[in-house]
């Protein structure tokens, strides 16, 4: 039986909420751990043991796989802002989370295949081991395959929306930002950043505009998408929708840019996995193309930017305004 209440907890352990100390989870990280507790509730259902509608069977061990990669654990960031952005046009948070899970199971695809071996070679993820430690890498690399497709099932399910013209656009939404010119394509230019297949294997040398292309693909993209699926699913006019794409190219920008931060100057015990490692496997990033104060002073340039695109919201976009903050000031 699904307990709410423990991933809740499990939740705010992961944003740092210390439990027994003094430290009071600000109004936007109680926003955030609602939301989450929600979405742990549905991806718990979708990722359920049985077979579902249309399906033939689940096999345990890649079932066991899918859920371990997937439940208790993660910020949840990405259902928050496709909740969020949706309810600047009305939706309703139980309407927006059927596109808010989708999303979260790709991004949970993304980390699991981005941690094998063959990739950024990790041990733990999310305070626990890797998929391919925990089961094996065969087994991880279905279960990513899986979790990718089932987020496409999901997006073409009628409680998705009932209009078969907004689930055709997110399914192409999310199709363009994880594909060869989103996310896969950025996770390609990052392994060829790193020098393993130049002939001498030495990192071959990227300007910064190379740099900031290969962040935004990889992860950019995802979190921009999310933004974009809410305003899919409100119908947003162009004006609006052109307003939401600003804010969620400069947040998605920020957020790996925080995440390369994190990796330098992290602890990994609260990070929830590894750091140091982009620099031991001379991973491009704007850490190390700029140098941390440098790079943090982009940080707060792209948050300032992020909530800036937020203007025509008034203040109906306070949560992801505060979302921008957050990105920034995380430590996990
Ligand atoms: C980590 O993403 C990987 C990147 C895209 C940088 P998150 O920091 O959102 O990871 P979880 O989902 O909270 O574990
Ligand atoms: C991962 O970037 C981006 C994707 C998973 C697509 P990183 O390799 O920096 O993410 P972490 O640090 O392992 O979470
Ligand atoms: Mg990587
Ligand atoms: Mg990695
Ligand atoms: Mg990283």
């Amino acid at each position: 039986m699904f307990d709410g209440g423990a991933a809740l907890r499990h939740q705010m352990r992961g944003m740092n909420i210390k439990a027994g100390r003094a430290t009071i989870p600000s109004q936007f990280e109680q926003r955030l751990a609602q939301v989450a507790s929600a979405a742990e509730h549905t991806l718990d259902i979708v990722l359920g043991r049985e077979p579902q509608a249309g399906e033939i069977a689940r096999p345990a061990r890649l079932i066991e796989a899918m859920r371990h990669a997937v439940l208790d654990g993660g910020k949840r960031i990405r259902p928050m802002l496709v909740v969020e952005t949706a309810a600047l046009f009305g939706i309703s948070e139980p309407h927006a989370m059927h596109a808010g899970v989708a999303f979260e199971l790709l991004h949970c695809y993304s980390l699991v295949h981005d941690d094998l071996p063959a990739m950024d070679n990790d041990d733990t993820r999310r305070g626990k081991p890797t998929v391919h430690n925990a089961f094996d890498e065969a087994t991880a690399i279905l279960a990513g395959d899986a979790l990718q497709t089932l987020a496409y099932e999901i997006l073409a399910r009628e409680a998705t929306d009932r209009d078969p013209l907004v689930r055709a656009s997110l399914v192409q939404c999310l199709a363009r930002a994880s594909g060869i010119g989103g996310m896969a394509g950025g996770q390609m230019l990052d392994l060829e950043a790193e020098g393993r297949y130049t002939e001498d294997k030495r990192p071959p040398g990227l300007m910064l505009a190379d740099v900031e292309k290969l962040q935004r693909m990889k992860t950019g993209a995802l979190l921009g998408a999310c933004c974009q699926a809410g305003a899919i699913l409100g119908r947003a006019r162009e004006l609006e929708a052109g307003a939401i794409a600003r804010y969620g190219r400069a947040l998605g920008f920020a957020f790996q840019l925080a995440d390369d931060l994190l990796d330098a100057e992290g602890d990994a015990a609260e990070v929830g996995k590894a750091v140091g490692k982009d620099a031991a496997k001379n991973k491009a990033t704007l850490v190390s193309a700029l140098g941390p104060i440098a790079a943090r002073r982009r940080l707060g340039d792209l948050v300032d930017e992020a909530k800036r695109a937020l203007y025509p919201f008034g203040e109906r976009a306070e949560w992801l305004r505060a979302c921008a903050d957050f990105i920034a000031a995380r430590k996990s």
